[in-house]
C-alpha cells in the first residue's frame, strides 16, 4: 500500500469536499415543543430575521466607521464605535439564536443579509465625520422603528420571549448607543462660552 493509501485507511483522513442538499430552507420553521403555534413562530422568525439583517449592517457600519474615523476626537470616537460594534455583535448572535430556538433559520451570510436589510449601503469611501455619525444614527433609528413594531406584534401573538429579547436587548441597547452618539453632534464650545 502506498503512503497515500495508508493515510486514507488509517481513520485519520478527513473526508473532504463533501456536498449535500439543503436540509431546511430559509423562511421555514420546524416543530418545537415550546407551546407556540407554527404561524406565530413563523411570523416571529420573519420579523427577527429583518432585525437581524439590519443589526448585521449596523455592526458592519460601526466597524467601517471605527476604521475610517479621523480628526481631533479620533481616539475617543475610534474606541466608542468599537465598543458599540461589540455590543451589536452580541445582539446579532442573540437574535440569530432566538430564530433558531423558534425552529427557524437565521440569516447568516452577509450577502443574504444585504438583500433583506432596510439600512442603506454607505459609500465605499470616507465621508465627513458628522456624516458618518449621522449615518449611524439613521441606521439605529431604522432598527428601533422595526424592533418596536415587531415587539408589539409578537407580544400580541403570545411570543413573550421574543418580545422580551427585542425590548431588553435590541431596543434598550440601541437607545443608549444613540444617546452616546448623538452627543457628539452637539455643537458646543469646550473652553469659552
Ligand atoms: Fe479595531
Amino acid at each position: 500500500m502506498t503512503a497515500h493509501g495508508a493515510a486514507q485507511h488509517s481513520g485519520t483522513q478527513p473526508l473532504l469536499h463533501q456536498k449535500g442538499h439543503e436540509l431546511q430552507p430559509f423562511g421555514t420553521v420546524k416543530q418545537l415543543p415550546i407551546g407556540l403555534s407554527q404561524d406565530t413562530r413563523m411570523y416571529a422568525c420573519q420579523r427577527l430575521n429583518r432585525i437581524l439583517a439590519d443589526t448585521q449592517m449596523l455592526y458592519a457600519l460601526y466597524k467601517k466607521h471605527h476604521w475610517l474615523m479621523r480628526g481631533a476626537t479620533f481616539y475617543q470616537l475610534h474606541l466608542l464605535l468599537d465598543k458599540h460594534a461589540g455590543e451589536q455583535l452580541t445582539i446579532v448572535d442573540g437574535i440569530a439564536e432566538r430564530v433558531q430556538s423558534l425552529g427557524g433559520v437565521a440569516v447568516g451570510d452577509p450577502r443574504h443579509a444585504a438583500e433583506i436589510t432596510g439600512v442603506p449601503r454607505p459609500p465605499d469611501g470616507v465621508e465627513e465625520v458628522p456624516a458618518m455619525l449621522s449615518r449611524l444614527l439613521e441606521a439605529h433609528e431604522t432598527v428601533l422603528i422595526e424592533a418596536r413594531d415587531a415587539a408589539t406584534r409578537v407580544a400580541e401573538l403570545g411570543d413573550d420571549g421574543t418580545n422580551d429579547f427585542i425590548v431588553s436587548e435590541v431596543i434598550r441597547t440601541g437607545e443608549a448607543q444613540v444617546w452616546f452618539l448623538a452627543e457628539h453632534l452637539v455643537d458646543t464650545p469646550l473652553v469659552r462660552v
